[in-house]
């Protein structure tokens, strides 16, 4: 055991990389050799630890198991040109994580464990961020309630892990969404725009529907009219109608995406027009019958930018250009790889050398 700052390392004395294949890694199954540890007790967070990847002793009374009182980040780690780590935009996960955390009624996480603690971790792990291209060491905080208590109140004590994986890209394919007016994902006043983990459970029933159907994840409205676009659960949704990059306002019931921050800068930066408002679903339709939504594409951490190429709904189907036709979408993940890379300037300052 070894001391970085106020972290405790201990090493694996068996490292899996070897058995690793990094041309073919299946999004989020392969974890590095490993992880974060500290725990929130007596008012206060104890100690990190860095420890090998590994099961964790939990509590069947634990309260996130029953009631749900847990929250996540997504992020990811590079390699820049010169083989160096970087991370991207890491202090903005941070800060989301700590408004979860604050909608949650959680405690927030110091700088020293959340920033410090992804740092030495993937310093640890560098030889796991892998080469390949479209393929990056993505990074899963997370928090969750560990009282031994079932008691329906904010849990007393909490755990917060990091984990990482090697991942390549979460959709292969261009993305099939399917159009519920049925279910809705989150209302105003509730909690669809923290990362909490009741958002993702409550919505496989419509996902797995809209999978019988043969699309891959449901796109969703608002959960009052049923007619304006919210995000996909797994990416935030931006159109590209008559040239216009059009994607939801951030109404308190989407994520804050990070990946469509970046996306809204950078289509600026390339001269495109970006409207932040309600789009309605019907709004889509019509663009699509009048030959004008010229792209759809979905923007988030693990998906990065992914082209959405139909959405269906029980009004019909809506078949879009492949991505060899489009301008905008391929241009905008070129750039933001490039950023990540090294190989495009960073001038909005959002690479940070690890
Ligand atoms: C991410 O993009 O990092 C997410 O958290 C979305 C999903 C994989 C759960």
């Amino acid at each position: 055991m070894m001391m970085v700052g106020e972290i405790k390392v201990t090493r694996t004395k068996a490292s899996r990389i070897a058995e690793v294949d990094f041309d073919n890694i299946p999004f989020g199954r392969v974890f590095s050799d490993h992880m974060l540890v500290a725990d929130y007790s007596d008012g206060a967070w104890q100690s990190p630890e860095i420890v090998p990847y590994g099961k964790l002793q939990l509590a069947p009374a634990m309260p996130t198991l029953h009631y749900g009182q847990a929250i996540f980040e997504g992020m990811k780690a590079y390699r820049n040109a010169d083989g160096k780590p970087v991370l991207f935009r890491a202090r903005d996960n941070f800060a989301r994580m700590n408004r979860s955390a604050e909608r949650m009624v959680m405690p927030p996480i110091p700088e020293g464990i959340f920033l410090d603690g992804i740092k030495e971790l993937v310093r640890l792990d560098v030889n796991w961020i892998p080469n390949q291209k479209d393929s990056s060491l993505y990074l899963r905080p997370l928090m969750f309630a560990s009282d031994d208590y079932i008691g329906v109140k904010p849990s007393d004590t909490y755990k917060f892990v990091i984990f990482t994986c090697p991942v390549g890209k979460y959709y292969s394919e261009p993305v099939k969404l399917w159009v519920t007016r049925e279910y809705v994902r989150a209302a105003q006043g509730g909690v669809g725009e923290a990362k909490t983990a009741g958002n993702y459970a409550a919505s496989y029933y419509a996902a797995k529907q809209a999978q019988d159907r043969g699309y891959d994840n449901v796109l969703w409205l608002d959960g009052q009219d049923h007619r304006y676009i919210e995000e996909c659960g797994t990416m935030n949704m931006f159109f590209v109608i008559d040239g216009v990059a059009v994607t939801p306002e951030l109404s308190g019931t989407i994520l804050h995406g990070i990946t469509r921050d970046s996306a809204i800068t950078l289509l600026k930066d390339m001269n495109v027009e970006v409207q932040e408002r309600r789009v309605s679903i019907e709004e889509i339709t019509e663009a699509h019958e009048a030959g004008k939504l010229d792209e759809a594409f979905g923007a988030g951490t693990a998906a990065t930018i992914s082209p959405v190429i139909e959405i269906g709904s029980e009004e019909g189907v809506l078949q879009l250009k492949p991505d060899a036709e489009r301008k905008i979408g391929p241009a905008l993940l070129k750039q933001l790889t490039d950023i990540r890379r090294g190989l495009a300037d960073d001038v909005h300052g959002w690479i940070e050398l690890v």
